[in-house]
């Protein structure tokens, strides 16, 4: 209980943006029902994990850390487990941890203060069938940053990439109505925010019925006040000529792409059943750049995926070479139970040694790439929106429409304001900058 006698809450969440929004959504559900929102689990009524089940690596620190939260637990607590692994695992994961009381999936939150009310009183309850109706369009998302947002447009997938337990844990895709992504770009714009960040699994491929994602782009791009708009992860099949105009003409639509190539080889593409080519993939990154000339590209990329032969492996570092991207995620393959990779035949596994040396080399190829055009890029400006403060002692962190990390020096009351920003250093990630001039006062208009 806080000092009104409400009940607290506190949600720890990990995995991806999408999780990071579900769990505002949460918060948001909760506060509602009288829940007060705390920093900690330390004294929390409620403590919630949302999880994440992409690799089995995420599963592992999930439920090492479910053992730490038991010390903070009193005789009341009640503790549960929401999300991908949540969803994953079900019944089987009260099974395993006694001291968890509720197990919820994705689609199950609208259901939490009812079931928190029969933990409360000793019950223990699974819930974890998806709902193709759902996007909670009736909760008020809590939002902790003051500065951007992140917005579902899109929930599940329907994609079946072998490796992958997203399908599994999120169910079918399905897409918000225009009109409801719209008044919440307008919410989140009368509370001061001008970065939106539209979310989906495959988030171009959005369709509400009426509107594809180039009409998504435009009208969410008018919002007043809204002055960038970012959008992850788009897949290479969905970026028609269609949403690449929308891109290039909407002036808030920022000039970067995380688009996720997973291998640069049109076999292991295939095997993947990512459905383009290395060829197909090439082609979309040229209509990117020849309609947003100079737009920033990173990208997501697996290694070690079954049958990755030392060919394959090296299509993957020349794409890299290639394609010049400013970054990239890059992954060693887990195999997760259920997805279609698990039948594929046992000697096609690439031995651990190989898959990490691969890893190694991968990630100094991009480190490489990284910090030669970091360095090239100093001495320029940029337009900096400032987000929060550093971990780095003393600094405020900012990013430039690139989405270029940028460290500045400066007092927390410029928090939300947008510079120029000249870049003066780089870690060869990211980039010391001093502030040149105050950017436009009022957020530009379209
Ligand atoms: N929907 C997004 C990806 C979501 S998961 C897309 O299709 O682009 C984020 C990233 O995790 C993926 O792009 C992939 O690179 C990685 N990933 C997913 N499943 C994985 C697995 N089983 N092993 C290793 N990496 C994986
Ligand atoms: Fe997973 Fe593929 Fe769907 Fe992305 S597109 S969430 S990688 S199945
Ligand atoms: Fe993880 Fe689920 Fe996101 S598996 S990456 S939290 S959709």
């Amino acid at each position: 209980m806080n000092a009104e006698g409400r009940p607290t809450v506190y949600i720890e969440t990990y995995g991806c943006q999408m999780n990071v929004s579900d769990s505002e959504l949460m918060y948001g559900h909760l506060e509602a029902v009288g829940y007060t929102p705390v920093g900690g689990p330390d004294g929390a009524d409620v403590i919630l994990v949302n999880t994440c089940a992409i690799r089995d690596h995420a599963e592992q620190r999930v439920l090492g850390r479910l053992g730490e939260l038991k010390r903070f637990m009193g005789r009341n607590t009640v503790l549960g487990v929401t999300g991908c692994m949540a969803q994953r695992l079900g019944p089987a994961l009260l099974e395993r941890a006694r001291h968890v009381q509720l197990v919820v999936g994705p689609d199950g939150y609208r259901a939490l203060p009812a079931l928190i009310e029969g933990a409360r009183k000793g019950e223990r309850a699974t819930k974890v069938e998806f709902d193709l109706e759902e996007h909670y369009e009736d909760f008020q998302a809590r939002r902790f940053d003051g500065v951007r947002a992140w917005i579902p447009v899109q929930r599940g997938c329907d994609y079946k990439c072998t490796y992958c337990i997203v399908p599994m844990t999120r169910g079918a895709e399905r897409s918000r109505t225009l009109a409801d992504v719209e008044r919440e770009a307008c919410t989140v714009a009368e509370q001061g925010i001008t970065e939106i960040t539209l979310l989906g699994q495959t988030v171009n491929s959005y369709h509400d019925g009426a509107h594809d994602f180039a009409d998504l782009l435009r009208s969410v791009g008018r919002t007043p006040g809204i002055r960038r708009l970012r959008f992850t992860s788009p897949h290479p099949n969905d970026f028609t000529d269609r949403a690449i105009a929308a891109m290039a003409e909407t002036p808030a639509v920022c000039e970067h792409v995380h688009l996720p190539m997973q291998s640069g080889s049109s076999r292991t593409l295939k095997r993947m059943l990512r459905r383009y080519t290395r060829e197909t993939y090439f082609e979309c990154v040229e209509r990117i750049r020849a309609a947003i000339p100079g737009v920033a590209l990173t990208t997501d990329i697996i290694v070690g995926f079954p049958g990755e032969t030392d060919d394959e492996f090296e299509e993957t570092l020349s794409a890299v070479r290639e394609i010049g991207f400013d970054d990239a995620f890059t992954f060693r393959f887990s195999l997760r139970d259920g997805t279609p990779a698990t039948r594929l035949p046992a000697h096609l596994t690439v031995p651990d040694d190989v898959a990490a040396d691969r890893l190694d080399r991968l990630v100094s190829l991009v480190r490489d790439g990284t910090r030669a055009r970091n360095l090239s890029m100093l001495g320029t400006r940029h337009e900096v929106l400032i987000e929060k403060t550093a971990r780095r002692g003393g600094l405020l962190q900012g990013r430039t429409r690139h989405h270029r990390t940028v460290l500045v020096q400066g007092e927390e009351s410029l928090m939300g304001k947008y510079f120029t920003v000249e870049l003066t250093g780089t870690t060869g990630s990211t980039f010391t900058g001093a502030i040149a001039s105050a950017g436009h006062a009022l957020p530009l208009a379209g």
